[in-house]
Order: C-alpha cells, then structure tokens, then sequence
C-alpha cells in the first residue's frame, strides 16, 4: 500500500517540528576551499570497479561542494560495466570526467595502470568485490594515493590481519582513507548517538537488528562462454572467497552501526542458521541467519538475516536503554529517520505509512526531514579532509567491523561460538593468491565431483567454514 502525499507531508513536517536538539554533529562537514596540492586544485579521481556502487561514489565524488574534482581513469575487468559506468557519468558530469579510451583499462592489472594516470595526492575508488580490497589498496598506498574503499574491507582472520598493518601504513604516509560505511557519516546516527551517550535512554540493556529480504546471493548455473572466474566474480555475494557471502557484505552495515552505538565491538558470536529453499544454486550462503554477538559488559545484539522469498521483510536496528529505546535503522540504510521512543514500546516500521504520527505521545525525539544521503556525506567528509589536511583513516574501524561480521559468519557456518580474537587468528584465507589471478586462470573456489561448490556444514566443519 502507498501512502498518499498528504499523509507522507504531514509526517515528515511531525519528525521536523519533534526536533528539539540540532547537535554540532548535523553542522560538522561544512566546508571552506583549501588549495590542493595540485597545481589546479583539482582533485583527479580513480575508479576501480564500475559495477553499480563504484558508480555511484563516483557521482559522490564529482558531486562534492568545497573543491573541483574530476574523472580521469577507469578500471574493470568486465568491458560492458565499464562502458556504461563511463556512459552514465559523463552523460551526467560531462564537464567533469575526462576518460578517453586510452585512460580505460581492463583486466586484473587494470587496477595498476588506473592508478599510474594520477600523482600522489589523488583519490583512488575502490569498489570491486571485497577480495580485491587488500590488492589494490596496497597499490594504492605505493602511489601515495587517498582511497574511498567499500565495504566490507575483508572476508577472513587473515586479510584482516593484513588490512589492519595496511592501514597503520597509509596513516603513517599520511593518506586519507575512507570507507563505505557510510551510516558513520550521517547527521541523523550522529545526534542520535550524542543523544545516546548523554544519557537519554539509558544504559543500553540490549540491541536488535533484523536485515530480512526477498532473496539474494543465489548463483544459477555458469553460462556457456564465461570463464569460471568471471562466473564467480559476477556473483560474488554466492561465494565467500569473493565477498563473505550475503552475511559480510549485507549485514555489515547494521552490526557496525549497533556496535557504534554501544561504543564497543562485541567480543564473541553465537549463531544459528541453514540452507532450506537454496534449490539448485550453486552458492555458499545460508537462506536464514540468526546471530547473538556479546559485548564486553554482556550485553547483547540479537542479529536476525533471511534471504527468503516470501517471508516477512524487516530492515532496521533498534537499541534498547534502561531509560527508553532508540530506532537506528529504519526502511534501509538512508534516510535515517532516528527516533527515540519513551519507553520499549514502538510500532514496527514496515513502509512508510508506519511511520509514527505527530499525536504519538510515545516519541521522545526524531531526527528532523529530509535528510542528506550518508553517501554524500562520507564524500563531503573525506574530501574536506584532502584539502585541510586533516587527520582521516577509517581503516582500521572498517577492518575490525569486517572482522565482527565474519565472525558471526563464521559461528553461524561453524557452528561453534567464535570470539574475536579467534576470528582475528584464524588460518583459514579463502583466496591466498587473489593478488594473481589471471583471465583465463583457475578461481579460487572449485567445483567439487558432484558438480556444486563446497558449503558450511555446521558442526561438522568447525574450524573452517568450508
Ligand atoms: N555502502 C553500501 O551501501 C554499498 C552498497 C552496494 C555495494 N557496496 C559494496 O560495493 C562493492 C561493489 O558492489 P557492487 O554492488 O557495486 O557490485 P558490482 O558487481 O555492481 O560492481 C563491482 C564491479 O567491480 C568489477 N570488478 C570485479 N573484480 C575486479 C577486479 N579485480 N578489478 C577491477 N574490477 C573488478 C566488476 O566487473 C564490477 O563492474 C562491494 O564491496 C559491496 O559490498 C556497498
């Protein structure tokens, strides 16, 4: 059911006029220009990987207000994602993004030459398939070059552990580093979070999160004509070597921002999960998830995720304080529409026509409407960084959150309780030689004898995950 613009208007004016705070938090990101260290101030931007969200921090990036930036190499290893990334930004940045044929690379080497058309000082985008993060970033901090990189940073112990000595390197070179946890950058989480810690709900005595949808993560079978490696990369959410399946890469963004909240990563996971309707695709995921991370002082995230046609859908984290109780996450990642309730009663928000009413005395606080995206903010920040030369590295929170999310992963495929510091330990590295694929060379994951690719079998896989 839709709702009607008037009811729609009428809720967003209620969540402006329920504002009664503005922190400094939703005045940060205001920008004055600074000359960059090239001698047009012009920031020149990278792009590796133009699939759909390489893309759109593209937009971010040439959309920024306090500096000129500008397009000027390209990489992928698929021609036609390349091709239409090129085609929408400059059909929409004309001005700006300036990649001729000879600036547009593909391959696994594509990355390098893309990063070679710039000098240090420069931004390199990152959004390949995680994988890939560790490869390339490296790359990147060789040329001096800051980096806006998504999530998930890294899929297991290994390339953690890896991420994590990369990023002391690029803070030591002075580099800024952004990454794709974007929710960290909105004014909305913010003041929540100032809310938070001044006391306004409470010592947090629990927290849930649900990120339950219609599907995802499948991979039917490899198309005639597609090399293996290719099939794979194409589905990256199927294979956990690629992206830490559907768990890292969807259920990141609310663990981290749960976990944000509480001011603490959660020290060990429990979590129980299983393939039912997986059918004849060939990946690696579990249809249904449910994890319990502890923190330090006990308290617990109940984490609910389903991939499952059919069912009930829910998107949003909530915290529950002794005081009162808070909406992080409501409909998705963006708008935030932070509230705070009473007491623990609040209406489950399925669509928008749950949003509370004006009259609903429950309602302690909202953040005001509308809301600028999160993925604009990160970019604002990020750049305001690169020119006043600010310090600016989420590396190493963007690789301790990938760390707690495959340890849920790994508890769920395991079986086992697994602790961070296990998680952080663990030998298991999915794809060792990432670093040296070639087009027509074998993937990292093989087909077994019967023709499927190897699964997490609880309980009776416990110390790897396949
Ligand atoms: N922050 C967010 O809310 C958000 C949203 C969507 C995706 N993401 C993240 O962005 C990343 C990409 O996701 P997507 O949805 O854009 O996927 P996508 O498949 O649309 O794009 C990935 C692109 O990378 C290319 N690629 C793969 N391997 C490569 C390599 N070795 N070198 C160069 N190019 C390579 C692919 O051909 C493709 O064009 C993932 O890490 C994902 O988690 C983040």
């Amino acid at each position: 059911m839709s709702e009607n613009k008037t009811d729609a208007t009428s809720r967003r004016q209620f969540l402006t006029n329920t504002s009664r705070i503005t922190g400094a938090s939703a005045l940060a990101g205001v920008v004055l220009p600074h000359v960059h260290a090239a001698e047009n101030n012009t920031v020149q931007v990278v792009l590796v990987g133009c699939g759909g969200r390489g893309t759109g921090a593209a937009v971010n990036a040439l959309s920024v207000t306090n500096g000129p930036t500008r397009l000027v190499a390209m990489a992928d290893v698929v021609p036609q994602k390349l091709n239409a990334s090129h085609d929408k930004l400059k059909t929409q940045f004309s001005g700006q993004v300036d990649v001729p044929p000879e600036r547009r690379f593909l391959g696994f080497d594509a990355y390098r030459q893309a990063m070679d058309s710039v000098k240090p000082g420069d931004v390199v985008i990152l959004g390949t398939p995680p994988a890939f993060r560790w490869v390339q970033f490296s790359y990147a901090i060789d040329k001096g070059l800051h980096t806006f990189m998504e999530k998930p940073v890294t899929v297991d112990g290994p390339t953690t552990r890896r991420m994590l000595k990369l990023g002391e390197l690029s803070v030591k070179k002075n580099l800024k580093v952004g990454v794709g946890l974007m929710v960290r950058h909105c004014r909305a989480r913010q003041e929540l979070l100032d809310r938070i810690r001044a006391g306004q709900i409470g010592e947090i005595v629990a927290m849930r999160a649900y990120r339950m949808g219609q599907g995802g993560g499948t991979a039917g079978p490899k198309p005639e004509g597609v090399g293996e490696l290719i099939y794979q990369i194409q589905r990256f959410h199927a294979f956990l070597w690629a992206s830490g399946g559907v768990f890292s890469d969807y259920y990141i963004h609310q663990i981290d921002e749960c976990s944000w909240m509480k001011g603490a990563w959660p020290v060990q996971a429990h979590a129980v999960g299983g393939r039912h309707y997986r059918g004849d695709s060939l990946d690696q995921n579990f249809d249904t998830y449910s994890v319990q991370y502890e923190f330090p002082d006990g308290t617990r995230l109940f984490f609910d995720g389903r991939n499952m046609k059919g069912c009930r859908d829910e998107f949003a984290s909530y915290a529950h304080g002794a005081k009162g109780s808070a909406v992080i996450s409501t409909l998705s990642h963006a708008p935030g529409m932070t509230r705070i309730y009473k007491g623990q009663k609040m209406p489950t928000v399925l669509s928008r026509k749950d949003l509370p009413l004006p009259e609903d005395p429950s309602l302690a606080w909202a953040f005001p409407q509308p809301e600028k995206s999160p993925y604009q903010w990160e970019w604002d920040d990020l750049m305001e960084a690169i020119r006043q030369d600010k310090p600016y590295n989420e590396v190493q929170r963007g690789a301790e959150a990938s760390l707690v999310a495959s340890m849920g992963r790994m508890a769920a495929h395991t079986g086992q309780i697994v602790t961070f510091d296990q998680m952080l330990n663990c030998q298991h590295e999915f794809a060792p030689d990432v670093d040296k694929l070639t087009m027509d060379g074998p993937p990292p994951l093989r087909l077994g004898a019967d023709g499927k690719y190897p699964i997490p079998e609880p309980g009776l896989k416990k110390d790897r995950e396949y």
